[in-house]
Protein backbone atom coordinates (compact mmCIF):
# COMPACT_ATOMS: atom_id res chain seq x y z
CA UNK A 1 0.00 0.00 0.00
CA UNK A 2 1.27 3.25 -0.88
CA UNK A 3 0.63 6.36 1.62
CA UNK A 4 0.72 10.05 1.52
CA UNK A 5 0.76 11.06 4.84
CA UNK A 6 3.12 8.95 6.50
CA UNK A 7 6.14 7.02 5.97
CA UNK A 8 6.49 3.23 6.65
CA UNK A 9 9.67 0.96 7.15
CA UNK A 10 8.95 -2.35 7.91
CA UNK A 11 12.57 -2.88 8.47
CA UNK A 12 12.48 -6.06 10.48
CA UNK A 13 11.82 -6.62 13.51
CA UNK A 14 10.61 -3.20 14.26
CA UNK A 15 8.01 -1.34 12.16
CA UNK A 16 8.50 2.30 12.04
CA UNK A 17 5.75 5.58 11.19
CA UNK A 18 6.52 8.49 10.09
CA UNK A 19 4.07 11.26 10.56
CA UNK A 20 4.71 13.22 6.98
CA UNK A 21 2.15 16.14 6.89
CA UNK A 22 5.16 19.31 7.62
CA UNK A 23 3.30 21.54 5.81
CA UNK A 24 0.85 21.11 8.84
CA UNK A 25 2.86 19.86 11.53
CA UNK A 26 1.72 16.72 11.11
CA UNK A 27 -2.32 17.86 12.14
CA UNK A 28 -4.19 14.56 12.10
CA UNK A 29 -6.42 14.54 9.71
CA UNK A 30 -8.63 11.74 8.48
CA UNK A 31 -6.73 10.91 5.74
CA UNK A 32 -3.86 10.56 8.05
CA UNK A 33 -5.42 8.78 10.84
CA UNK A 34 -6.95 6.26 8.15
CA UNK A 35 -3.04 5.91 7.18
CA UNK A 36 -2.16 4.55 10.12
CA UNK A 37 -4.91 2.48 11.24
CA UNK A 38 -3.90 0.45 7.82
CA UNK A 39 0.00 0.84 8.80
CA UNK A 40 -0.76 -0.41 12.23
CA UNK A 41 -2.94 -3.30 10.84
CA UNK A 42 -0.32 -4.12 8.60
CA UNK A 43 2.39 -4.49 11.43
CA UNK A 44 -0.16 -6.79 13.79
CA UNK A 45 -0.16 -9.21 10.78
CA UNK A 46 3.12 -9.32 9.75
CA UNK A 47 4.71 -11.74 11.68
CA UNK A 48 8.46 -10.59 11.25
CA UNK A 49 7.10 -6.88 13.33
CA UNK A 50 7.66 -7.64 16.89
CA UNK A 51 7.53 -3.98 18.00
CA UNK A 52 6.17 -0.73 16.81
CA UNK A 53 7.89 3.07 17.14
CA UNK A 54 5.47 6.10 15.91
CA UNK A 55 7.04 9.24 15.40
CA UNK A 56 7.05 12.33 14.05
CA UNK A 57 9.50 14.96 12.96
CA UNK A 58 11.75 17.49 14.76
CA UNK A 59 9.43 20.30 15.15
CA UNK A 60 6.08 18.33 15.84
CA UNK A 61 5.13 15.14 16.52
CA UNK A 62 1.37 16.18 15.91
CA UNK A 63 0.03 19.37 16.73
CA UNK A 64 -3.17 18.06 16.86
CA UNK A 65 -6.13 16.85 15.05
CA UNK A 66 -6.71 19.00 11.94
CA UNK A 67 -8.55 21.96 13.17
CA UNK A 68 -9.52 23.29 9.86
CA UNK A 69 -11.23 20.16 8.80
CA UNK A 70 -13.34 20.04 11.69
CA UNK A 71 -14.15 23.53 12.36
CA UNK A 72 -17.33 23.15 10.19
CA UNK A 73 -18.52 20.52 11.81
CA UNK A 74 -22.01 20.21 13.58
CA UNK A 75 -23.06 18.13 16.54
CA UNK A 76 -25.30 15.69 14.19
CA UNK A 77 -22.32 14.70 11.77
CA UNK A 78 -19.65 14.52 14.68
CA UNK A 79 -22.08 12.08 16.58
CA UNK A 80 -23.16 10.04 12.91
CA UNK A 81 -19.67 9.25 12.16
CA UNK A 82 -18.64 8.91 16.16
CA UNK A 83 -15.65 11.29 14.90
CA UNK A 84 -12.51 10.39 16.63
CA UNK A 85 -13.17 6.76 17.75
CA UNK A 86 -13.65 5.73 14.09
CA UNK A 87 -10.13 5.78 12.57
CA UNK A 88 -8.04 6.85 15.90
CA UNK A 89 -7.78 3.71 18.40
CA UNK A 90 -5.74 1.49 16.36
CA UNK A 91 -2.85 2.10 18.11
CA UNK A 92 -4.67 1.31 21.67
CA UNK A 93 -5.91 -2.06 20.01
CA UNK A 94 -2.48 -3.08 18.84
CA UNK A 95 -1.18 -5.81 20.93
CA UNK A 96 2.36 -6.06 20.14
CA UNK A 97 4.24 -3.04 21.65
CA UNK A 98 3.89 0.33 20.26
CA UNK A 99 6.65 3.69 21.62
CA UNK A 100 5.87 7.21 20.64
CA UNK A 101 9.46 8.95 19.59
CA UNK A 102 8.14 12.26 20.28
CA UNK A 103 10.08 15.77 19.23
CA UNK A 104 8.54 18.93 19.36
CA UNK A 105 5.00 19.56 19.64
CA UNK A 106 2.81 16.90 20.84
CA UNK A 107 -0.59 18.64 21.44
CA UNK A 108 -4.32 17.69 20.98
CA UNK A 109 -4.99 15.13 19.21
CA UNK A 110 -0.71 14.54 19.13
CA UNK A 111 -0.62 14.28 22.88
CA UNK A 112 -3.50 11.27 23.25
CA UNK A 113 -1.99 9.82 20.52
CA UNK A 114 1.44 9.69 22.35
CA UNK A 115 -0.56 8.65 25.31
CA UNK A 116 -2.01 5.89 23.56
CA UNK A 117 1.60 4.52 22.55
CA UNK A 118 2.62 2.16 25.43
CA UNK A 119 5.26 4.43 26.42
CA UNK A 120 6.96 7.51 25.26
CA UNK A 121 9.96 8.62 24.27
CA UNK A 122 11.10 12.20 24.14
CA UNK A 123 13.49 14.46 23.16
CA UNK A 124 14.80 17.37 25.22
CA UNK A 125 12.32 19.50 22.63
CA UNK A 126 9.09 17.96 23.45
CA UNK A 127 6.57 19.79 24.67
CA UNK A 128 3.26 18.33 25.47
CA UNK A 129 -0.24 19.88 25.81
CA UNK A 130 -3.80 19.86 25.56
CA UNK A 131 -4.76 23.50 24.05
CA UNK A 132 -8.37 22.04 23.48
CA UNK A 133 -9.72 24.91 25.51
CA UNK A 134 -8.30 27.81 24.04
CA UNK A 135 -10.48 26.48 20.54
CA UNK A 136 -14.00 26.16 22.57
CA UNK A 137 -13.98 21.97 22.82
CA UNK A 138 -12.11 19.66 25.47
CA UNK A 139 -10.16 16.59 24.30
CA UNK A 140 -11.43 14.27 22.54
CA UNK A 141 -9.58 11.53 21.74
CA UNK A 142 -9.30 10.43 25.49
CA UNK A 143 -6.92 13.60 27.06
CA UNK A 144 -8.76 14.16 29.89
CA UNK A 145 -8.59 10.69 30.48
CA UNK A 146 -5.45 9.46 29.59
CA UNK A 147 -3.35 12.56 31.08
CA UNK A 148 -5.17 12.29 34.31
CA UNK A 149 -3.92 8.60 34.79
CA UNK A 150 -0.50 9.62 33.59
CA UNK A 151 0.43 12.93 35.58
CA UNK A 152 -2.36 13.01 38.43
CA UNK A 153 -5.71 14.96 38.37
CA UNK A 154 -3.84 18.57 39.67
CA UNK A 155 -1.63 18.63 36.77
CA UNK A 156 -3.85 17.13 34.54
CA UNK A 157 -6.83 19.28 35.16
CA UNK A 158 -4.33 22.56 35.26
CA UNK A 159 -3.28 21.68 31.45
CA UNK A 160 -6.40 20.66 30.53
CA UNK A 161 -8.16 23.91 31.72
CA UNK A 162 -5.54 26.50 30.68
CA UNK A 163 -3.82 24.75 27.93
CA UNK A 164 -0.68 24.98 28.72
CA UNK A 165 2.32 22.94 27.33
CA UNK A 166 4.39 20.92 29.61
CA UNK A 167 8.08 20.56 28.73
CA UNK A 168 10.24 17.21 28.20
CA UNK A 169 11.83 17.69 31.65
CA UNK A 170 8.23 18.62 33.55
CA UNK A 171 6.76 15.36 31.51
CA UNK A 172 9.31 13.24 32.54
CA UNK A 173 8.97 14.28 36.29
CA UNK A 174 5.19 13.91 36.60
CA UNK A 175 5.43 10.45 34.79
CA UNK A 176 4.04 11.48 31.44
CA UNK A 177 7.28 9.91 29.15
CA UNK A 178 9.71 7.17 30.33
CA UNK A 179 12.81 8.80 29.28
CA UNK A 180 14.32 12.07 27.93
CA UNK A 181 17.32 12.25 25.16
CA UNK A 182 19.04 14.06 23.29
CA UNK A 183 16.28 15.12 20.09
CA UNK A 184 19.22 14.40 17.71
CA UNK A 185 18.97 10.63 19.09
CA UNK A 186 15.54 10.06 19.33
CA UNK A 187 14.53 7.85 16.95
CA UNK A 188 17.68 5.97 17.26
CA UNK A 189 17.03 5.33 20.92
CA UNK A 190 13.56 4.70 20.19
CA UNK A 191 14.41 2.04 17.29
CA UNK A 192 17.40 0.65 19.88
CA UNK A 193 14.50 0.02 22.44
CA UNK A 194 12.11 -1.37 20.21
CA UNK A 195 14.72 -3.78 18.80
CA UNK A 196 15.57 -5.04 22.68
CA UNK A 197 11.90 -5.78 22.82
CA UNK A 198 11.73 -7.44 19.61
CA UNK A 199 14.68 -9.55 21.02
CA UNK A 200 12.75 -11.15 23.74
CA UNK A 201 9.92 -13.49 23.87
CA UNK A 202 6.85 -11.63 21.92
CA UNK A 203 4.20 -14.09 24.20
CA UNK A 204 5.70 -13.11 26.65
CA UNK A 205 5.83 -9.32 25.49
CA UNK A 206 2.45 -9.40 24.68
CA UNK A 207 1.20 -10.34 27.97
CA UNK A 208 3.21 -8.13 29.82
CA UNK A 209 1.83 -5.64 27.67
CA UNK A 210 -1.95 -6.67 28.42
CA UNK A 211 -0.82 -7.23 31.66
CA UNK A 212 0.03 -3.39 32.73
CA UNK A 213 -2.70 -2.42 30.61
CA UNK A 214 -5.02 -4.39 33.12
CA UNK A 215 -3.49 -2.25 35.87
CA UNK A 216 -6.00 0.76 34.19
CA UNK A 217 -9.19 -1.11 34.05
CA UNK A 218 -9.74 -2.96 37.02
CA UNK A 219 -9.21 -3.29 40.77
CA UNK A 220 -5.94 -4.19 42.62
CA UNK A 221 -7.21 -7.43 43.42
CA UNK A 222 -8.58 -8.42 40.05
CA UNK A 223 -5.50 -7.20 38.55
CA UNK A 224 -2.87 -8.73 40.81
CA UNK A 225 -4.60 -12.66 40.14
CA UNK A 226 -5.12 -11.59 36.40
CA UNK A 227 -1.03 -11.11 36.41
CA UNK A 228 -0.66 -14.71 38.59
CA UNK A 229 -2.72 -16.31 36.27
CA UNK A 230 -1.31 -15.15 32.91
CA UNK A 231 2.32 -15.56 34.82
CA UNK A 232 1.59 -19.36 35.61
CA UNK A 233 0.64 -19.73 31.60
CA UNK A 234 3.85 -18.59 30.42
CA UNK A 235 5.15 -21.83 31.97
CA UNK A 236 3.14 -23.24 29.41
CA UNK A 237 6.15 -21.76 26.77
CA UNK A 238 9.01 -23.18 25.26
CA UNK A 239 10.60 -19.70 25.65
CA UNK A 240 10.16 -19.84 29.93
CA UNK A 241 12.16 -22.50 29.03
CA UNK A 242 14.80 -21.27 27.46
CA UNK A 243 15.06 -17.84 29.16
CA UNK A 244 15.92 -20.21 32.55
CA UNK A 245 18.22 -22.64 31.32
CA UNK A 246 20.05 -19.77 29.20
CA UNK A 247 19.80 -17.27 32.92
CA UNK A 248 21.08 -21.67 34.82
CA UNK A 249 23.70 -22.08 31.71
CA UNK A 250 25.39 -18.43 31.96
CA UNK A 251 24.43 -18.26 27.64
CA UNK A 252 22.22 -15.73 25.97
CA UNK A 253 18.62 -17.11 25.15
CA UNK A 254 17.48 -17.78 21.71
CA UNK A 255 13.50 -17.51 22.02
CA UNK A 256 11.67 -19.30 19.75
CA UNK A 257 8.61 -17.24 19.71
CA UNK A 258 10.18 -13.99 17.98
N1 LIG B 1 -4.75 21.75 12.61
C1 LIG B 1 -4.61 22.26 11.38
N2 LIG B 1 -3.53 22.97 10.99
C2 LIG B 1 -2.55 23.17 11.90
C3 LIG B 1 -2.65 22.65 13.21
C4 LIG B 1 -3.80 21.90 13.56
N3 LIG B 1 -3.97 21.34 14.78
N4 LIG B 1 -1.54 23.02 13.89
C5 LIG B 1 -0.77 23.72 13.03
N5 LIG B 1 -1.38 23.82 11.83
C6 LIG B 1 -0.91 24.48 10.62
C7 LIG B 1 -1.06 25.99 10.74
O1 LIG B 1 -2.37 26.40 10.41
C8 LIG B 1 -0.03 26.46 9.74
O2 LIG B 1 -0.56 26.32 8.44
P1 LIG B 1 -0.45 27.55 7.38
O3 LIG B 1 1.02 27.70 7.16
O4 LIG B 1 -1.20 27.03 6.20
O5 LIG B 1 -1.05 28.72 8.04
C9 LIG B 1 1.09 25.42 9.88
O6 LIG B 1 0.49 24.28 10.48
C10 LIG B 1 2.21 25.88 10.78
O7 LIG B 1 1.63 26.29 12.01
P2 LIG B 1 1.95 27.69 12.72
O8 LIG B 1 2.23 28.74 11.69
O9 LIG B 1 0.85 27.97 13.69
O10 LIG B 1 3.32 27.32 13.47
P3 LIG B 1 3.91 27.98 14.79
O11 LIG B 1 5.28 27.43 14.92
O12 LIG B 1 3.73 29.46 14.76
O13 LIG B 1 2.99 27.43 16.00
C11 LIG B 1 1.79 25.74 17.22
C12 LIG B 1 3.01 26.08 16.33
C13 LIG B 1 1.95 26.42 18.59
C14 LIG B 1 1.79 24.22 17.41
C15 LIG B 1 0.48 26.21 16.54
O14 LIG B 1 0.46 25.74 15.20
C16 LIG B 1 -0.78 25.73 17.20
O15 LIG B 1 -1.16 26.25 18.21
N6 LIG B 1 -1.44 24.72 16.63
C17 LIG B 1 -2.71 24.22 17.09
C18 LIG B 1 -2.54 23.36 18.35
C19 LIG B 1 -3.89 22.87 18.84
O16 LIG B 1 -4.74 23.66 19.21
N7 LIG B 1 -4.09 21.55 18.85
C20 LIG B 1 -5.32 20.94 19.29
C21 LIG B 1 -6.18 20.62 18.10
S1 LIG B 1 -7.80 20.08 18.54
C22 LIG B 1 -7.65 18.45 18.93
O17 LIG B 1 -6.59 17.89 18.85
C23 LIG B 1 -8.92 17.78 19.37
C24 LIG B 1 -8.71 16.42 19.92
O18 LIG B 1 -8.63 16.25 21.10
C25 LIG B 1 -8.60 15.27 19.06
Amino acid sequence: MSYKMILVDSTEPVGLITLNRPEALNALNGELMNEMTQALRGFEADENIRAVVITGSPKAFAAGADIKEMQDMNYVEAYMKDFITANWEEATRCRKPIIAAVAGYALGGGCELAMMCDFIIAADTAKFGQPEIKLGVIPGAGGTQRLTRFVGKSKAMEMVLTGRMMDAEEAERSGLVSRVVPADDLVDEALKTARKIADLSLPSVMIAKESVNKAYETTLQEGVMFERRVFHSLFATEDQKEGMAAFAEKRTAKFKHK
